[in-house]
């Protein structure tokens, strides 16, 4: 059961609509807003999710009324719902009856209610009262005709995370004795030899508070991935709660990229307890390329539903409320942003929210009803995204096929961003991003999995920044190049184990990367991270920035050396980009072991995708800035074209356009911020 289930409910049409809040409004509004929604030809969308104080106005005493008035409303108008079980945030009577659920920060500071998500995962009270509220819920509604899917919680992690109080000591010292079974072992892995930090007794274990200084980082990766576990412990509970009342699926919103250390969340770990993967995004409003890293959000989302069609939960009509400056969106901007999400396997178009609020933190965040009301610039856009959805709701349950593929395992984005490393620009997020843009600017899909995943259809896999790897994961990845794969690994990568420990041989020691250095044919010995701004000159592909090496080829092709630079490198003649052919003659490993630029990169890519055939959708790079992307359902194929660009573009595809509905001739001729789906036999 996936998202098939919900797209049959809806009729065979793409999801559309969103966050529906109707307690926010007096109820004469609300048979405004179905006409509104059927006007736009609205679908399906999510209540309830911040709805545990009007439900439950004291402990153990339900008020549904309105919400049965709402479903009401909504099913006799044809629009279906993802039905919440509120629980993302408690009461004020709750947190004030149960002062010990709310979360405690590094500082060891409880924080207050009066906002939201005020709750510590591992509270036995927050718990108990977010299933029996679940429980109420879903026996009241699991045979409601309006339901169709299970929204738990709220993008688990957002705003609550992670907890250091009480209950998370307790919660992590239990996980660590399920984890390593003895204390010999849990100090073995923590290295706990250095600085004095030997345990003698579970109870002396605490999440990683703050300290004088660096706390063990052994110990901060596994609170990270405890944290985890501990909210998705919540998430099973009440799931289990609706799956015993009812069929429909049941989701949770992921938020794409936002898991790093700090709010730790393994979506790779989550996503196999979804019935439907469903993701939130929002555009950066600074980040002038932002709509390249939607896509890459994207993909990773396809990733996470393991290349099956997923749900875009949210997005937004325009502007944002937190941001420093919420930049609205220009006109089309919505448009492309939603058939970009669509092109990449979503079978949905989701906003917060329905209606922009009145009154709260969230007032000047777009909806799809602005406060301007149906006269407006987004309402005619909203209206027209209905017409275009309906347009193509031949494409739901098609998948998207990617020769490509850029390995992004959790653990190792959580090690870049531990503290006291060779340099802070070393991160795994920001390196993975230059190469799905590099990727983006040639036209090549590119699927996002993690190492241990299969990923023998590949014909060209990218690691970047592979810090922490796996046996199981490194194991994959020299079986990948022995099955004749293109691996190309790049620096910081394979440095250490699961532990964080460097991956050496004691004895002997041995060069970086401990993981990979064999299977590239090199050995670097000494890393040279950049000062700020700095670059280095390569004898090919440009010049690098934030990293170099010092090191050799042992059995590799040197493809680009470092250049010596004026006295201020230690790395001149080091390898900076070697290949070692695959021992089968087929495929190779590449190493990169400095930040590529810009057009480095680009050339570099395009060596990798000839060495490996890999392809663009259309055969050659698209324009500038228009993104390609093909969906097929094996008899059908539709492929997306979208114009971020300022220019008119044509585009060689002969196929009937589904949004016009005329056919192309041969040429596509697209203006500039344009959307076309072609449709052509696979
Ligand atoms: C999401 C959240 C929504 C809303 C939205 C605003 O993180 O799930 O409830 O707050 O952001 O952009």
């Amino acid at each position: 059961m996936a998202m098939d289930y919900i797209v049959d409910k809806l009729g065979g049409r793409i999801a559309f609509g969103g966050d529906y809040n109707p307690e926010q409004w007096p109820e004469e509004v609300w048979k405004h807003d179905v006409a509104l929604m059927k006007e736009a030809g609205v679908n399906l969308v999510s209540v309830g999710i911040f709805s545990w104080a009007l439900l439950e106005p004291e402990e153990g005493r339900y008020e549904f009324g309105w919400l049965d008035r709402v479903l009401e409303l909504l099913h006799a108008n044809g629009i279906s719902v993802d039905l919440a079980n509120a629980s993302a945030s408690p009461p004020p009577w709750f947190s004030r009856k149960y002062p010990d659920s709310l979360p405690v920060d590094a500082d060891g500071v409880r924080q207050s209610y009066g906002s939201r998500q005020a709750f510590a995962a591992c509270s036995p009270d927050y718990r108990r009262a977010a299933a029996a509220l679940t429980t109420a819920i879903v026996q009241r509604y699991a045979e409601h005709p309006a339901v169709v899917m299970w929204h738990v919680h709220n993008e688990y992690g957002c705003h609550n995370q992670p907890d250091f109080g009480p209950h998370a000591e307790r919660g992590f010292q239990k996980w660590l004795q399920d984890r390593y079974g003895s204390l010999d072992a849990l100090n073995k892995a923590w290295g706990t030899a250095f600085w004095s930090q030997h345990y003698y007794d579970w109870a002396e274990i605490l999440p990683p508070r703050r300290s004088g200084t660096w706390v063990n980082p052994t110990q901060q990766l596994d609170f990270a991935r405890f944290s985890s576990d501990a909210l998705l412990e919540c998430f099973k509970a009440e799931a289990d709660v609706i799956r015993a009342h009812s069929e429909h699926p049941v989701t949770t919103n992921f938020m794409g990229f936002n898991m790093g250390l700090n709010a730790p969340v393994d979506y790779w770990r989550w996503s196999g307890h979804m019935d439907v993967v469903s993701n939130d995004h929002y555009l950066i409003a600074a980040d002038e390329r932002n709509f390249q890293e939607l896509a890459m959000t994207a993909d990773l989302t396809r990733g996470w539903a393991q290349g099956k069609p997923w749900l875009l939960m949210e997005h937004s009509t325009s502007a944002v409320n937190w941001q420093p400056r919420n930049v609205a969106k220009v006109p089309g901007e919505m448009l492309r942003n939603s058939l970009q999400h669509v092109a990449r396997g979503s079978d949905g178009a989701l906003f917060f929210q329905w209606r922009a609020s009145r009154a709260g933190a969230e007032k000047y965040h777009s909806g799809l009803v602005p406060h301007a009301g149906r006269d407006s610039k987004v309402w005619r856009e909203v209206v027209q995204l209905g017409r275009v959805l309906e347009s193509i709701s031949e494409v739901a349950g098609s998948t998207v096929q990617a020769e490509a593929c850029i390995i992004h395992d959790t653990d190792a984005r959580w090690g870049t961003e531990l503290d006291s490393h060779p340099s802070e620009d070393a991160r795994n997020v920001p390196e993975t991003r230059r190469w799905h843009d590099a990727l983006y600017r040639a036209g090549i899909t590119t699927d996002i999995r993690q190492s241990t995943d299969d990923l023998s259809g590949y014909k060209l896999v990218i690691a970047p920044m592979l810090y922490l790897v796996t046996d199981e994961g490194a194991a994959k990845l020299h079986k990948y190049v022995e099955a004749g794969g293109t691996l190309v690994i790049t620096y910081f990568s394979g440095i250490v184990d699961e532990n964080d420990h460097i991956r050496m041989d004691p004895v002997n020691g041995g060069g970086y990367p401990g993981a990979f250095s064999e299977l590239l044919g090199v050995s670097m010995e000494e890393f040279f991270p950049l000062r700020s701004g700095d670059t280095v000159g390569l004898s090919q592909f440009g010049s690098g920035t934030l990293w170099s090496e010092l090191g050799k080829a042992t059995d590799a092709e040197v493809l680009a050396t470092f250049d010596g630079g004026a006295g201020r490198s230690g790395v001149g003649g080091s390898p900076a980009v070697t290949r070692r052919a695959g021992a089968s003659g087929r495929g190779a490993a590449y190493y990169v072991a400095t930040s590529l630029g810009r057009t480095g990169l680009a050339e570099l890519v395009q060596l990798l995708c000839s060495d490996a055939g890999v392809e663009p959708v259309l055969g050659v790079a698209p324009p500038e800035d228009v993104e390609i992307v093909r969906r097929s359902n094996g008899t059908k194929d539709w492929t997306f074209v979208i114009n971020h660009s300022a220019h008119d573009v044509d585009v060689p595809l002969d196929g009937v356009e589904l949004l016009s509905g005329a056919p192309t001739g041969g040429t596509l001729i697209l203006t500039a911020g344009g959307v076309a789906v072609v449709a052509t036999p696979a």
